[in-house]
């Protein structure tokens, strides 16, 4: 097979933005070379078995201070990836896979058939990330997809971090059983916790202090077992060159603290959502209050003690929760509390905040500039978390001095609406670094789920050392070639149709209303003007992955997406049976009503019917995977309600309902 070389202008870059973060420049892995060596080699060959000999890696911690490799072809054939370290170099093969292989590694699976010779590079390729950073999640990604995770699937994902350049991930598993240590040591009881901790499918929202109680008690077994998938994380990402961030003491804390410690001010937070009293209205320890750094320093060092540390630690007191007052000097007071609190348990602690509510109003540019100037300079990184959709450094003059990272958070709820804003994932980031006295240090993906529209997310990674926008026709047919090991035109055309409609958001609408099939009816709703694109275009490459499917049928990838190209134009066209429904129940129409509800019927055993076809599109194995975590009948009970209930009510009745909705086989029909 001949190499198709798509890239002929690879060049060394050089860095955008010179950085003035003594304290972000000596983060790195302390993995030795050898370590992070192997650590990448172990990856290829998980990735691509015995071909694996065929490359050799060698690592040079000198080089950099960005990631960087160094592709070359030797004369015995194999291909010889330098690298900084183990991620840069698993990007490196993966580039070189890409590129000249024809590979691909997804959430859905992989194209891996190499060619039998692999092809010759004539002249070395260097490339280097144009930042320090690449971060990846959000902290209800962790409930959202990976609630159930076992280690074989976590080092799935791990594996498809490193190929995407993830050097800062997010490590929030085990998190519980620290916390547990810290309260049991000051006097609170298993009990205080039972009613504190969430269930496992909602851990994300207590941590934040959300709700409390909700889908629990959390069983012991959780606990500990999380603790140990914990230790494995960590050593692999360790291994690989990664620095996991590691959550610190936001403030939140059990009701019980009136008891346990009569005099702590605690304040109680107004609920949250549609949640009442019984779930919600959590306490927030005052950051004046010695306690609050007693509790701050301990957990990090009950953290550090178990799981050790690379010093960089998320908090998120504010997310979604107002502050009690807009004083800039009170909040500028609160940031320097949290922030001493860490330093306490770790002096060299830096902090990771999600900026998420920074779109809210109440944060205006005084409090933000309070906040974020109250912690030393480059002691601090904001997570600018929905940068494609909403990017507010511009407003808060890229934080003030502070270092940011440019974040596309893309998905909420785990949805699977195919969906994009590509122009703008294709445009941001750059302009992110080329923003006067820019401090941005790194790129993102914060989606509060995963498993869907993958596409997006090669697309995304890439940005890792992309310095100008990329020509969206190329990139689609190089992503094609890729995705399915060969050129088809037929296919080509499609994702073309795709990428000029569903992934061309470019109005600020966003996915989430449309899965309107998988949500509770209500002739509320009027969706059809939520769709941002010519339902035509989707319907046409729908045509163009049939009219493709005789020549790509051996493809597994190839099957998963005209599964999902199907099932979201089935989603549509059942909007349109929606729409038309309502229009004549409120003419009264009565026979129209019936007509289009039958349709609609008969819309969804056929949908059902297609994501029974799919692996990927089962309801059961979310379910079977909850169930796994548990040691007993009322445990594995437990378990399935968490996961049905997350993906249907969310809340005991219907709190949030819908939000995380899936179109799966065994939820769209029985
Ligand atoms: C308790 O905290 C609030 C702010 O949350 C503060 O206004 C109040 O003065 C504090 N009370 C004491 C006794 O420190
Ligand atoms: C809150 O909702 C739960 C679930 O429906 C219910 O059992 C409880 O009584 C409610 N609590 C309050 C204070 O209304
Ligand atoms: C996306 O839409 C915008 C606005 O309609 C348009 O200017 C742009 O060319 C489109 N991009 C693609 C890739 O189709
Ligand atoms: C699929 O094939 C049909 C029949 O040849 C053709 O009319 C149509 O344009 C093709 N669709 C796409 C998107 O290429």
């Amino acid at each position: 097979m001949k190499p198709l070389i798509l890239i002929t202008t690879l060049t060394l870059l050089s860095a955008a933005v010179s950085y003035d973060f003594p304290h972000l420049q000596t983060l790195r892995s302390s993995a030795s070379s050898s370590t992070q060596g192997k650590a990448a080699a172990d990856l290829i060959e998980r990735l691509i078995g015995d071909r694996s000999s065929d490359f050799v890696v060698e690592i040079d911690k000198g080089i950099g201070p960005q990631d960087m490799f160094e592709l070359s072809s030797l004369e015995n054939g194999k291909v010889k990836i330098v690298a900084s370290g183990g991620v840069a170099a698993a990007m490196g093969f993966y580039h070189y896979f890409k590129y000249f292989c024809n590979g691909q590694r997804t959430w859905a699976g992989k194209q891996a058939e190499l060619p039998s010779i692999l092809p010759t590079l004539k002249t070395p390729i260097k490339i280097s990330s144009l930042d320090m950073f690449r971060y990846y999640q959000n902290v209800c990604t962790l409930s959202y997809t990976s609630a159930f995770w076992d280690w074989d699937r976590w080092e799935q994902e791990i594996d498809w971090m490193a190929l995407h350049g993830i050097n800062l991930p997010l490590a929030f598993v085990g998190q519980e059983a620290i916390f547990q240590r810290m309260y049991l040591s000051m006097g609170f009881s298993q009990e205080d916790l039972e009613e504190h901790f969430g269930g496992p499918a909602f851990l994300a929202w207590a941590r934040m202090g959300n709700i409390r109680g909700w889908g629990g008690p959390l069983p012991q077994m959780w606990i500990t077992q999380k603790l140990l998938l914990q230790h494995k994380i960590l050593k692999r990402m360790r291994d690989l060159g990664m620095m996991p961030v590691l959550p610190a003491f936001a403030g939140h804390v059990p009701a019980a603290i009136t008891r346990v410690f009569p005099k702590a001010n605690v304040t109680r937070l107004g609920n949250w959502g549609h949640f009442n009293s019984t779930y919600s209205g959590t306490y927030l320890l005052d950051f004046e209050d010695p306690l609050f750094q007693t509790f701050g320093k301990k957990f990090i060092e009950m953290q550090t003690a178990e799981y050790g540390t690379n010093h960089i630690y998320n908090a998120d007191t504010f997310n979604e929760m107002r502050p009690a007052s807009s004083d800039p000097a009170y909040i500028a007071q609160a940031g320097k509390y949290v922030f001493t609190a860490m330093t306490a348990g770790d002096p060299q602690a830096i902090w990771l905040m999600q900026g998420w509510m920074f779109l809210s109003p109440f944060w205006q540019p005084p409090q933000v500039k309070a906040l974020v100037t109250a912690v030393p300079k480059g002691r601090m990184i904001i997570l600018d978390l929905a940068s494609e959709i909403e990017p507010v450094y511009q407003k808060f003059d890229s934080y003030y001095g502070q270092p940011f990272i440019w974040c596309m958070l893309h998905n909420f709820g785990g949805t699977m609406e195919l969906y994009g804003a590509i122009d703008s994932i294709n445009q941001g980031p750059s302009k992110g670094r080329n923003f006067p006295d820019s401090t941005m240090v790194g790129i993102g993906m914060t989606p509060e789920g995963i498993h869907q529209n993958e596409v997006i997310y090669e697309f995304m990674a890439e940005n890792a050392w992309r310095a100008k926008p990329r020509d969206l026709n190329q990139w689609f047919a190089s992503f094609a070639q890729q995705r399915y090991g060969h050129k088809n035109d037929d296919v080509n055309q499609a994702w073309k149709l795709l990428m000029s409609s569903v992934y061309n958001s470019s109005d600020g609408h966003r996915d989430h209303d449309l899965a309107m099939i998988t949500k509770r009816p209500s002739v509320k709703y009027d969706v059809s003007s939520d769709l941002w694109y010519n339902p035509e275009d989707l319907f046409k490459a729908w045509d163009g992955f049939i009219n493709a499917s005789g020549a790509l049928q051996a493809s597994s990838l190839f099957h998963y997406d005209i599964a999902d190209v199907s099932r979201n134009s089935l989603q549509v066209i059942a909007m349109n049976f929606f729409t038309d429904m309502i229009k004549a129940y409120r003419a009264k129409d009565i026979a129209t009503v019936k007509k289009n509800g039958a349709s609609m019927s008969e819309l969804l055993t056929d949908l059902n019917h297609l994501l029974c076809s799919n692996e990927r599109y089962l309801l059961g194995l979310w379910i079977a995977d909850a169930r796994a975590w548990a040691v007993d009948s009322s445990e594995k009970t437990l378990m399935e309600y968490n996961a049905r209930n997350q993906i249907t009510l969310w809340g005991p009745d219907g709190e949030i309902h819908d939000y995380a909705s899936k179109q799966w086989c065994g939820v769209v029909a029985e």
